[in-house]
């Protein structure tokens, strides 16, 4: 089973390979304070190593180890690297952990980033992945209705319906289909000229492996290249897909973008969340002390946050509104963490 993931999906290299350098990847110096950023991290590290240790090879526990670090890896950027949270680093560093870490929900601290936002990532990675997550989640309510109508014929004992399998196959194939294309497509529609690579196509596999036979069982065959037909006359706003705005066909995409990602827009001068930034996560509620910061940017920051937004979006506290349980059983974060924890032990 796990070789067969191991080896079946690039997706799944590419996000183990990540998770077993799994730091933020910003460079220290660059860091409001470089020294406590780097204590908070080698903290972290440390004690992720020694949680694993304490799994004894559970995939499981594993899992709830890489979101806890993930967790502090956050926290770290919160108190003390804050004036990087929206460069491209940290925005991948969060779209890692929503791979990693099945539980991990919105919101995110700086993620993703407000319009305009300074010190921002050329491409806006974290919308690129929000979209994903939300064509996810759209395609599994989508799924479910094609679901419950077969219950609701089996249970009427409607035979009449039941016959009808070849419509049922054809809606669970326009979910599929709109699914990826919603996901697939955000990499072009949202960061046109950048390299589609780099802005997260390859997050549609990530999130919602074709090669998770139990996510498609309507749809043993199904292939993203075979949408083309289904796309043509789907609408695919009124099965539910409502946070995309472009559905391309697969054999009908813009051309590629060429950029790499790169950070524009000046620099962050002031804690973006306040001193004080409290986020949660599962049953875990954080208060992180920003540190390093200069007392005249902080005395002027509400003047900072009115021209660095320039829309409403909130950088005020951010605190997860449900303390929804997670699904750890399976799931890519499971396989992933499953086999770091091999490899690590
Ligand atoms: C950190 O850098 C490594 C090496 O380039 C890369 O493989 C990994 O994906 C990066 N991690 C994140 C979270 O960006
Ligand atoms: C069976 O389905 C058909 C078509 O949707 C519908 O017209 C009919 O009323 C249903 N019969 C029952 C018993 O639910
Ligand atoms: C554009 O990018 C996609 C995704 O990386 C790739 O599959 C495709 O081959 C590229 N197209 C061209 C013309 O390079
Ligand atoms: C799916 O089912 C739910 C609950 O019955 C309903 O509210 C929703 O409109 C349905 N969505 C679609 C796209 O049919």
């Amino acid at each position: 089973m796990l070789s067969k993931f191991l080896f079946s999906s690039a997706a799944t290299l590419m996000a183990l390979s990540s998770l077993a350098n799994a730091q933020t990847n910003i460079t220290e110096k660059d860091c409001a304070s470089t020294s406590e950023y780097s204590k908070c991290n080698k903290d972290v590290a440390d004690k992720w190593s020694s949680c694993l240790q304490g799994c004894n090879g559970d995939g499981n526990c594993a899992v709830d180890c890489g979101c806890n670090s993930h967790q502090q890896y956050i926290n770290c950027m919160a108190e003390s690297c804050w004036n990087q949270v929206y460069s491209c680093k940290y925005q991948l560093f969060v779209q890692q952990y929503f791979a990693v870490c099945p539980s991990a929900e919105e919101p995110i601290p700086f993620w993703p980033p407000p319009n305009n936002a300074p010190n921002r990532c050329s491409c806006d990675i974290g919308k690129v992945t929000q979209t994903t997550l939300s064509s996810r989640n759209q395609q599994i309510q989508c799924m479910q209705n094609v679901t419950d109508q077969i219950s609701t014929d089996v249970s009427n004992i409607n035979l009449s319906n039941l016959n009808n399998g070849l419509d049922i196959a054809n809606r669970a194939s326009d979910c599929a289909c709109c699914g990826a294309s919603a996901s697939i497509s955000a990499a072009w529609d949202i960061c046109p000229n950048t390299e589609p690579t780099l802005a997260g196509v390859d997050m549609w596999g990530v999130f919602f492996p074709s090669n998770l036979p139990n996510l498609y069982t309507s749809l043993p065959n199904w292939a993203w290249s075979s949408c083309d037909s289904t796309l043509q006359d789907t609408k695919c706003q009124d099965l539910g897909f409502t946070d995309a705005d472009k559905f391309y066909k697969p054999g009908d995409f813009p051309d590629n973008g060429t950029s790499t990602l790169y950070n524009v827009g000046g620099t962050v001068t002031a804690p973006p969340s306040g001193t004080v930034l409290t986020w949660s996560q599962t049953s875990t509620t954080y208060t992180i002390t920003a540190t390093g910061y200069d007392i005249k940017a902080v005395a002027s920051q509400s003047e900072y946050r009115a021209t660095a937004t320039g829309t409403d979006q909130a950088f005020a506290t951010q605190t997860a509104d449900s303390g929804a349980g997670a699904v750890r059983n399976g799931g890519l974060g499971a396989v992933v963490a499953g086999i770091l924890a091999v490899l690590m032990l």
